[in-house]
């Protein structure tokens, strides 16, 4: 088995030494954040750190890198206080790759990676229309990470739109049922696929399939 401690690691290459902590970690989540500025350009980037962070009231958050260089996705949720998630799918996964690219500001993703800007009841920012899987929050705070001057974003959900077919009774959305990729890193893109669900965890109970 390979093993590396934290002095292996300082001394790494620092191309190699970001796959390899950016991907042993695990499957992450694969969203394309949309915004749009307060003159209307609409600006589209895929982010792998989307994480639930609770769900009355129903919040999200995600790690936003420093704001060292211009960074348009954070100025227009600042501006507008707006931003929409969007579900990546497998035919998506090349053009969300794209909007990882530096465009000028006046430029929007949306037309550079060929996906469809969708305007919904109102809502301050577009969405993806190709996206299954699509959700409207409103900024509400930042947190930054001292380590390395990170921000931690925390946005309120608004809206959530879902495809038919994808919500079971009980309110668990099956990400298989619509080829919902996952990240690895920050150029591999998976198709996990769901292996079995299982009842409440309880003491000396073997836990029971509710798939
Ligand atoms: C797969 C993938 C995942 C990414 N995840 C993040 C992320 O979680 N946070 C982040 O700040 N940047 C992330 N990036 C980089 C942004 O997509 C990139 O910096 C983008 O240009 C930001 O756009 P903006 O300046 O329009 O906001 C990721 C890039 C890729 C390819």
């Amino acid at each position: 088995m390979l093993h590396y401690t934290k002095e292996d690691l300082g001394l790494l290459n620092s191309r190699y030494r970001a796959n390899m902590i950016n991907s042993c970690t695990g499957y992450k989540s694969c969203n394309l954040l949309a915004t749009q500025s307060a003159h209307g350009t609409s600006n589209l980037a895929v982010f792998n750190s989307v994480v639930h962070i609770g769900s009355n009231p129903a919040m999200l958050g995600f790690v936003l890198r420093p704001l060292t260089v211009r960074r348009d996705t954070y100025n227009n949720f600042k501006e507008t206080g707006h931003f929409t998630v969007n579900q990546v799918n497998a035919p998506m996964i090349k053009g969300a790759h794209a909007t990882a690219a530096k465009y000028d500001e006046g430029v929007s993703e949306f037309s550079k990676s060929g996906f469809t800007e969708a305007y919904l009841d109102g809502f301050a920012a577009p969405y993806v229309k190709e996206s299954h899987i699509k959700i409207g929050c409103s900024y509400k705070n930042e947190y930054k990470i001292a380590e390395n001057g990170c921000l931690l974003i925390i946005g309120a959900i608004e809206h959530i739109y879902l495809e038919d077919g994808m919500v079971h009774q009980d309110g668990w959305v099956q990400l298989d049922a619509t080829d919902t990729v996952s990240a690895v890193g920050v150029d591999a893109y998976a198709l996990p696929k769901i292996v079995d669900r299982f009842s409440y965890p309880r003491p000396d109970e073997a836990p029971k399939s509710i798939l």
